[in-house]
C-alpha cells in the first residue's frame, strides 16, 4: 500500500516500507479479551462508591498516588468517578526489565512531590502480581509518616504472589497470565488498548 497524505501510520507499520514490527514476528500479540472497557468503568463506579465512603468526613483531600506508567488511565478515571475532594500526585518505579517476568528488584524513578506527612494516601496500582513492587511502595511511602495508606488496585493475581500485600480495594482478580491494555504493557507496547487482554505467547 502506498503511503498517502491522510496516513499517519509510522513508516515502520507500512507493508511497502520493509521493515516489521519486531513484537509481530516474535508472537507475543495481545490475545483474548478478559475485561472489557465496560466491565472496566462499571466496575470503576463501584469502587468509587466503597472509596468515597471510607474517606467520608476525612479530614483534608485525599491524595491518589499514581503509580507510573501502568495506573495511569486507572487513576484518571478513578480520580473522575469519585466524589471526595482529592489531589492526584504520581511515583514511578520500575522492577520489569524488558519481557514478561520481574526482576525482582525495584528502583525508585520519580519519586512524590506532595508533602505527604499526615496526609490520607491512597495509591494507585494497575496489578498485584508478586507484590514486590507494592511491599516496595508500601514501605517508601510509609516514611513520609501519611495519616494513613491504603492501597487500590484493578487488577490482582494472587497466584503468583512473593510478599503478602494488603490490598483495600480491587477491581479484579485474574488467574496468572500476563495481561496488557488499559495502561498495562509488554516492552511498553499496549497500554493503550482499552480492554485488558491476555497475551497470546504462543
Ligand atoms: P509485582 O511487583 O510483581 O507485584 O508487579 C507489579 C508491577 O509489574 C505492576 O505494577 C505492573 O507494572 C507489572 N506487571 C505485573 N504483572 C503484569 C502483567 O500481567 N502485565 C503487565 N505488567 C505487569
Ligand atoms: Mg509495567
Amino acid at each position: 500500500m502506498a503511503r498517502g497524505t491522510h496516513d499517519l501510520r509510522p513508516a515502520r507499520w507500512l507493508s511497502d516500507s520493509g521493515a516489521v514490527d519486531p513484537l509481530e514476528v516474535s508472537g507475543g500479540l495481545p490475545g483474548r479479551l478478559l475485561v472489557s472497557r465496560e466491565q472496566i468503568a462499571a466496575r470503576i463506579a463501584e469502587l468509587a462508591t466503597e472509596i468515597d465512603a471510607a474517606y467520608a468526613g476525612a479530614a483534608g483531600p485525599l491524595v491518589l498516588l499514581c503509580v507510573l506508567k501502568g495506573s495511569l488511565f486507572f487513576t484518571a478515571d478513578l480520580a473522575r468517578a469519585l466524589s471526595i475532594p482529592l489531589e492526584i500526585d504520581a511515583i514511578a518505579v520500575r522492577s520489569y526489565g524488558a519481557g514478561t517476568e520481574t526482576s525482582g528488584t525495584v528502583q525508585l524513578l520519580k519519586d512524590v512531590t506532595t508533602p505527604l506527612g499526615g496526609r490520607h494516601v491512597l495509591m494507585v496500582e494497575d496489578v498485584i502480581d508478586t507484590g514486590l513492587t507494592t511491599s516496595f511502595l508500601y514501605e517508601h511511602v510509609e516514611r513520609h509518616r501519611p495519616a494513613s495508606l491504603r492501597l487500590v488496585s484493578l487488577l490482582d493475581k494472587p497466584g503468583r504472589r512473593r510478599r503478602a500485600v494488603r490490598i483495600d480495594f480491587c477491581g479484579f482478580v485474574l488467574p496468572d497470565e500476563f495481561v496488557v491494555g488499559y495502561g498495562l504493557d509488554l516492552d511498553e507496547r499496549y497500554r493503550n488498548l482499552p480492554g485488558v487482554h491476555a497475551l497470546d505467547q504462543s
